[in-house]
């Protein structure tokens, strides 16, 4: 997993629980990479999990859901680090229409390593477009929250579900969004 999403959990925690509870998350995952996170280089995905783990001991809160909370905070802050002129999206349809084929290839065409997900559009009204996770990570809840937060820059009023999950035996997850127009 690219460092940059250490780096926003780092930030995510230490603003929102405090730095001592970084430190403690720290110490008691033992990582082999130290805990220091830079941005452009690469960590095994196990210290994710590892430190979410312990936040979720830490928070008494489950790990989906400190998953999705992630992914709220992280799309904000992704969504900020990506140029205008690579991609300015006008409406929530059109930027989840570009994940594969603008944001993330973006992302493999600065990293020749990085490894997104596959998000396909299986089926898009304009109330309606289910969306197809699949990825080896399984961080489909993460990738819930930052739908959700997606739809809140867009100022659009949307539900979300997710009817098969990889987390229940499926080999993909299907995410949808309705509009409430
Ligand atoms: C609603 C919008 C988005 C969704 C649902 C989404 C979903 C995800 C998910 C779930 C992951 C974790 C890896 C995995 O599951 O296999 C990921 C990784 C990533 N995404 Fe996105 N993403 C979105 C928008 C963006 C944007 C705007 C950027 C900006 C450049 C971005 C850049 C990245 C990067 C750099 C990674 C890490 C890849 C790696 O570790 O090699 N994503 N994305």
């Amino acid at each position: 997993m690219k460092g940059v999403i250490f780096t926003h959990l780092q930030e995510m925690i230490e603003s929102e629980q405090g730095f001592q509870v970084w430190d403690a998350i720290l110490e008691r995952c033992d990582l082999a990479s130290g805990g220091v996170f830079v941005a452009t280089e690469r960590y095994p995905d196990e210290e994710l999990f590892a430190i979410v783990t312990e936040l979720s001991t830490v928070t008494d809160t489950a790990i989906n859901d400190l998953l999705g909370v992630f992914g709220e905070y992280l799309f904000v802050n992704l969504h900020k680090s990506m140029p205008p002129e690579v991609f300015a999206p006008l409406t929530l349809w059109d930027l989840l229409k570009g994940l594969d084929s603008i944001i993330h290839m973006e992302v493999k065409k600065l990293d020749k390593k990085a490894q997104p997900p596959s998000l396909t559009v299986v089926r898009s009204s304009d109330k309606e477009m289910v969306l197809e996770y699949r990825s080896a990570k399984k961080l489909c809840h993460l990738a819930m929250g930052m739908l959700k937060s997606a739809a809140a820059m867009f100022d659009e009023d949307v539900t979300l579900a997710m009817p098969l999950c990889i987390h229940d035996g499926h080999d993909h997850c299907e995410l949808v969004i309705t509009r409430h127009v």
